[in-house]
C-alpha cells in the first residue's frame, strides 16, 4: 500500500482530504471462515486544480483483483445493458472483421453478445477462465501500454475498446491512455462507464467508496487526463446503472465537443462534503435504530462490495443482521469482510419477517425475485 500524493488525471499536488472512513477491509476479500483480516485506511481527496476525487490510499492491485468474485452475469439486467453498449457501439464503429477489444471484460458477459472479432483482457484468472469455456477469446492480465503494444501486434488495431467500470479501478492512468492510444484504430472509439461523483455525493452513496475503486470521476478530470494523451470526448450520456454513471466516447483528437464543454462548466461550482459527510453520518443512524427495533430478526440480500463498506461503516455485526444472502456461488460459505456474516444461498432464505436489501442498485431485480416473500423488503437506500 502507498499514499498518492498527486491527482491522477491532471498531476497536480494541491489535494484535499473531504471524507475519511477510517480503516476498513477489503470490500470483495470474503472470508472464508471467521478470520481475522487486514484493514487499510480508506480516505477520499479532492484535487483542487480539476476537481479529481481519489482515494489517499492505493493497496497493490494483485492483491485485489487476481481471484475476483463479481460476476457481471450474476445480474440479467446488467448483462442486458452491456449487450445494448456493445451492439450499439459495435453498429457504429466496427467495420467487417474489425476487433472488440473490452478491458476489465470479466465473465465475457459482455462479449459474449457480439459476433464480431473480439477479445477480452482481464486479470483475474477465475473470470478468465469462464470466458473462455463460453467461446470469448481473453486474456488473464493487466490493461497495460505493453500489452497494449504487444495485442497491436498480433490481432491488430481495435475499432472499439470498451471499458466499463474499469478506469476507477487502476492506479496509472496514463499508461492506460498510453495503451489506448496505440491499440485504437484511426477511426475507432473508446467508451467508457464510470459513475459520476457528483452522483455519489448527491445521493450518499459512500458506500460505493472502497479500496478497489481508486478513483471518483467527473468530466472535468477525466477531460483534462484524455487532452494530454491527443484523445478527445465525442460523446456523453448518461445511465442509470450504478446509482447513475457517465458513458463517454472517446477518439483520437483534440478539443472536447460541446456536449463535454457544458458538463466541464457545470461542475465547477465547490462540492458540499460537510453535508455529504453528515448525510451519512444520519444515514448510519437510521439504519441502526431500524436493525436495533428489528433485534436480529432480518436477512441481508446481496452481498455486494458495498455492503461490506455499509456493514463496517455502521458497525453492524452480527447481533443485528446474524446474515445474507447472495446468489454468487463463489461469495456463498463465505463471510462478510470485518462484520463475519455468513454468506447463503438466496434459496435458503430461511424463517424471517424482513429482508434488507444492500444491493440496493439491483433493487427491482431483487424485488421482482421476492414475489413470494410475505414479510417487510426493506433497501438500504431508504435510510438516506
Ligand atoms: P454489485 O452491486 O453489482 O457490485 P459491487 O460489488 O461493485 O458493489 O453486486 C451485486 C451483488 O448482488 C452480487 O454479489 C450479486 C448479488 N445479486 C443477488 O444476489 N441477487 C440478484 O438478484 C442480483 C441482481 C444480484
Amino acid at each position: 500500500m502507498f499514499m498518492r500524493t498527486d491527482c491522477r488525471c491532471c498531476r497536480g499536488t494541491n489535494l484535499t482530504e473531504v471524507f475519511d472512513l477510517g480503516q476498513q477491509p477489503l470490500a470483495n476479500a470474503f472470508l472464508r471462515s471467521e478470520q481475522l483480516e487486514l484493514k487499510y485506511p480508506l480516505t477520499l481527496k479532492e484535487c483542487n486544480d480539476c476537481g479529481m476525487v481519489q482515494l489517499g490510499h492505493v493497496v497493490d492491485a494483485s492483491t485485489m483483483f487476481t481471484d475476483y468474485s463479481f460476476l457481471t452475469g450474476s445480474s440479467q439486467y446488467m448483462a442486458d445493458h452491456f449487450a445494448k453498449l456493445m451492439n450499439e457501439n459495435a453498429k457504429r464503429y466496427v467495420p467487417e472483421g474489425g476487433l472488440v477489444v473490452e478491458i476489465g471484460s470479466n465473465d465475457g458477459t459482455a462479449l459474449s453478445s457480439i459476433q464480431t472479432r473480439r477479445l477480452g483482457i482481464d486479470p483475474a484468472a477465475n473470470l478468465s477462465d469462464i470466458a473462455r469455456k463460453r467461446g470469448v477469446p481473453t486474456i488473464t492480465g493487466f490493461f497495460t501500454e505493453s500489452l497494449a503494444n504487444e495485442v497491436t501486434k498480433t490481432h491488430g488495431q481495435a475499432h472499439l475498446i470498451v471499458a466499463c467500470n474499469v478506469l476507477g479501478h487502476i492506479d496509472d492512468l496514463d499508461n492506460i491512455c498510453r495503451g489506448v492510444k496505440t491499440l485504437l484504430h484511426p477511426n475507432g472509439a473508446f467508451v467508457v462507464e464510470v459513475p459520476h461523483v457528483n452522483w455519489l455525493i448527491s445521493k450518499t452513496e459512500y458506500d460505493t467508496i472502497y479500496h478497489e475503486h481508486l478513483s471518483y470521476f467527473a468530466v472535468r478530470p477525466l477531460a483534462t487526463l484524455f487532452s494530454r494523451h491527443g484523445l478527445r470526448i465525442t460523446q456523453i450520456e448518461t445511465q442509470e446503472v450504478h446509482g447513475g454513471s457517465l458513458r463517454l466516447t472517446i477518439q483520437h483528437g483534440m478539443g472536447h465537443n460541446s456536449q463535454a464543454i457544458t458538463w466541464i462548466e457545470g461542475e465547477l461550482k465547490p462540492r458540499d462534503w460537510s453535508a455529504f459527510r453528515q448525510r451519512c453520518e444520519s444515514s448510519k443512524q437510521r439504519l441502526v435504530d431500524w436493525l436495533v427495533t428489528k433485534d436480529g430478526d432480518v436477512v441481508g440480500y446481496g452481498a455486494p462490495a458495498k455492503a461490506t463498506v455499509r456493514l463496517n461503516y455502521c458497525g453492524i455485526g452480527t447481533n443485528l443482521l446474524p446474515s445474507v444472502v447472495d446468489s454468487t456461488p463463489n461469495k456463498q460459505g463465505h463471510f462478510i469482510p470485518g462484520t463475519h456474516q455468513p454468506i447463503y444461498d438466496p434459496k435458503v432464505i430461511s424463517d424471517t419477517n424482513n429482508i434488507l436489501i444492500l444491493a440496493w442498485n439491483h433493487e427491482k431485480e431483487i424485488r421482482s425475485k421476492l414475489i413470494n416473500f410475505t414479510g417487510q423488503i426493506t433497501s438500504v437506500s431508504e435510510f438516506g
